[in-house]
């Protein structure tokens, strides 16, 4: 098949890679994306190096079954840890969120205060902080894991008095350590932007990594010459290791255009 008609793969670790899907259909309105959600597994946030790298092979595999072009990572965890072993074993190109969250805060900052929040793989990856020194040496970056963030997006308790208190207490360090600009490095965090903004301050610039990825991914598709056509009809599939239901309920809030079937599968094994 030519790259043109290939879709692209996104994966995650459940429901919050829709808002790098989202971002991509704007970026990218002809192409069609297959989505893998592993929403058995979820959360990745929480799990151990060697799991995280397992899970996303597992992912990867499942994905090229549909033939697809490149391959998203939507899940910053995953990204973290998994993308030069991803690299290493498969040819098909792979592009995760950090790098791109990271250009994007560097571009906005002008203080070079950057601070950046993340399940508790991410933040111990260290993944954002040399990726943001790989662009810019100089730059500070305060670094803060947020446990519980994800468990109150899941739970939908996106306002209030808890979600307050719990984002104070993760975000007054980083207030103190006087930063301009701050990485939603999880796919859960956008949705809390306006509690976290109400917490910080409207003079810290909040970075959400989606739209910068997608730009990569338009780059990727030039390269490669892998564009689809413009008057094509896109399809967008999705599929997760759970039961449906919950995807299908809170998809929409994350996508607006969440059309067509959500498939439940299950994997091949890795060791
Ligand atoms: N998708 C994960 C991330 O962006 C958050 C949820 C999880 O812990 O698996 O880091």
């Amino acid at each position: 098949m030519h790259a043109s008609r290939q879709p692209i793969g996104v994966f995650d670790s459940g429901i919050g890679g829709l808002t790098v899907v989202q971002a991509l259909i704007h970026e990218l309105p002809a192409e069609s994306i297959v989505y893998f959600g592993d929403t058995a597994r979820v959360p990745y946030g929480t799990k151990s190096k060697s799991t995280i790298v397992k899970f996303s092979l597992e992912n990867v595999e499942f994905l090229l079954r549909f033939g697809v072009k490149c391959i998203v990572i939507a899940c910053n965890t995953a990204s973290s840890w998994a993308l030069p072993t991803l690299r290493k074993y498969f040819k098909v190109p792979i592009i995760g969120v950090i790098r791109p969250g990271a250009m994007a805060a560097v571009r906005q900052t002008r203080t070079k205060r950057i601070g950046v929040i993340g399940t508790t793989a991410t933040i111990r990856s260290g993944a954002y902080e040399a990726a943001i020194h790989r662009i810019d040496p100089s730059a500070k970056v305060i670094s803060q894991e947020c446990p519980l963030f994800v468990p109150l997006v899941e739970e939908g308790w996106l306002t209030g008095s808890i979600c307050r208190a719990i984002a104070q207490a993760y975000l007054e360090p980083l207030t103190r350590q006087r930063i301009d600009t701050l990485i939603l490095g999880c796919t859960h965090y956008p949705l809390l932007a306006p509690a976290i903004q109400q917490v910080l301050g409207r003079d810290v610039a909040l970075v959400d990594s989606a739209q910068q990825t997608a730009a990569e991914v338009r780059g990727v598709l030039t390269a490669a010459d892998a564009f689809a056509q413009p008057n094509g009809h896109p399809r967008y599939r999705f599929f997760v290791t759970d039961e449906p239901a919950h995807f299908n309920r809170v998809g929409h809030r994350l996508l607006t255009q969440m059309t067509g079937s959500v498939e439940r599968v299950s994997l091949r094994g890795w060791p």
